[in-house]
């Protein structure tokens, strides 16, 4: 039966994730030091709360001096404050990290034991809650856990599960702790991963068909690839994705609000339906400059004389957004055959765009695309030639800083 005594420690930072670390009494329980420093140090506010028995393995003492501001708690330690501590921490937490989690914790857990603060937060927890396995082999290979786990994944506990290697106990199996670096990545992805939500992103993708006759259209070359890796990347960081798509080879996207176009025209109105409730604009789409001023009824018979078609011009779509912006973050792209560069910053100009995508024509309908990332300020950022998608996620994680 476990002691109830804890010890908590609290390190704050400005505007960060609070990230709520459960030690339990794994042998490497010592390697919580290093997962605390090293979030402490990329400005997380961290709080520890350690079982009786991980305090058995790794000092409070030695947690202390890492975090530089120790405050020890025990379920029933009298405070200042009236808060109930187990319910308070389980709010306060944006993600619960249990690093290392042992057979007993998932045990706990999985079977709605909670009887010391540890597994009373988690029960109380809305958070996310990753458990990071560390035992022994044989504890490891016991269907019990594996029972447990895959009931607790059910309930959308996550699991960040051990390596191979070699263990305390002078046996080779699964069983020891992931390293801390990889633990720290998957919780800092986590947050990266929900980064964008709340957020609403207007898309435009694909081209715009501008029909002459029932049988041929104006248009320009467009697959739909980048304005679509764009949409799909940013609803997997959370945001809410409003896609307007002209003609295309793209597949719909689930969980996202397609709207399907032709023509400028179409995609004007459809953008304008939603640009005054959305936080940023990503315009993609190649839209035709120009329409038939007359759409003929009836298929346009050749003859031996030239043709002359009258084209009136398509509005600038992009140009209006920027006339009427508000606090939108408005971003662009251009195709330039030639002075991409230059082009670019007339249009970031013209346009009033807060960023401009330059790419070269040559990259139409490819998979592939080597851009310029323009701000406002004309800074450039150039990438490497990468498929659509690794580009789509560069972009965005340069722009939202992630
Ligand atoms: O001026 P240019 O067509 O090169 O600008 C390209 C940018 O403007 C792209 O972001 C494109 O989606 C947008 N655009 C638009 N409406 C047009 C033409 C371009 O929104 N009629």
């Amino acid at each position: 039966m476990y002691n109830e005594t804890l010890s908590v420690f609290v390190i704050q930072g400005d505007n960060m994730k609070n990230i709520l670390i459960g030690v339990t009494g794994g042998i490497s329980a010592y390697k919580s030091a290093n997962i605390i420093s090293k979030l402490k140090k990329k400005g997380y506010n961290i709080k520890v709360i350690m079982t009786k028995n991980a305090t058995e393995i790794i000092t409070p003492l030695t947690l202390e001096t890492l975090a530089r501001d120790r405050v020890v708690i025990d379920m029933w330690e009298k405070k200042s404050n009236y808060d109930v501590e187990h319910i308070s921490l389980a709010e306060w937490a944006d993600l619960i990290l249990v690093a290392p989690a042992t057979y007993n914790i998932i045990g706990k857990i999985a079977n709605g034991i909670a009887d010391d603060m540890l597994s009373t937060v988690i029960s109380a927890a809305k958070a996310p809650i990753y458990f990071a396995i560390a035992m022994n082999v044989n504890m490891y290979e016991n269907p019990i856990l594996h029972e447990n786990i895959s009931k607790l994944k059910n309930y959308g506990y996550n699991f960040i599960d051990s390596d191979e290697g070699f263990l305390a106990c002078n046996t080779t199996g699964k069983g020891r702790l992931r390293n801390e670096d990889e633990i720290i990545k998957i919780v800092e992805t986590h947050f990266n991963y929900k980064i964008l939500s709340g957020k609403k992103i207007l898309i435009t993708a694909g081209r715009t068909e501008e029909k002459i006759d029932p049988i041929r259209y104006l248009s320009n070359k467009s697959s739909g690839k980048m304005g679509y890796s764009i949409a799909k990347y940013a609803k997997e960081l959370g945001a809410e994705v409003i896609l307007i798509a002209g003609p295309n080879s793209q597949e719909d996207i689930k969980g996202i609000t397609t709207i399907k176009v032709n023509t400028a025209l179409q995609m004007y109105e459809k953008v304008f339906e939603y640009y005054s409730n959305v936080d940023t604009v990503f315009a993609v789409a190649a839209v035709a400059d120009y329409r038939a001023k007359d759409i003929s009824k009836n298929k346009i018979k050749k003859n031996d004389e030239n043709l002359v078609i009258e084209l009136v011009r398509n509005p600038d779509i992009l140009f209006e957004m920027g006339k009427q912006k508000e606090n939108q973050l408005l971003i662009g792209f251009c195709a330039e055959s030639e002075n991409l560069i230059e082009n670019a910053y007339k249009k970031l100009e013209k346009k009033n765009l807060d960023y401009i995508i330059a790419n070269h024509t040559t990259y139409f309908s490819s998979n592939k695309n080597k851009v310029v990332l323009i701000d406002k300020n004309k800074n450039n950022i150039e990438f490497d030639e990468a498929n659509k998608e690794e580009i789509a996620k560069k972009l965005l994680n340069k722009i939202f800083n992630i």
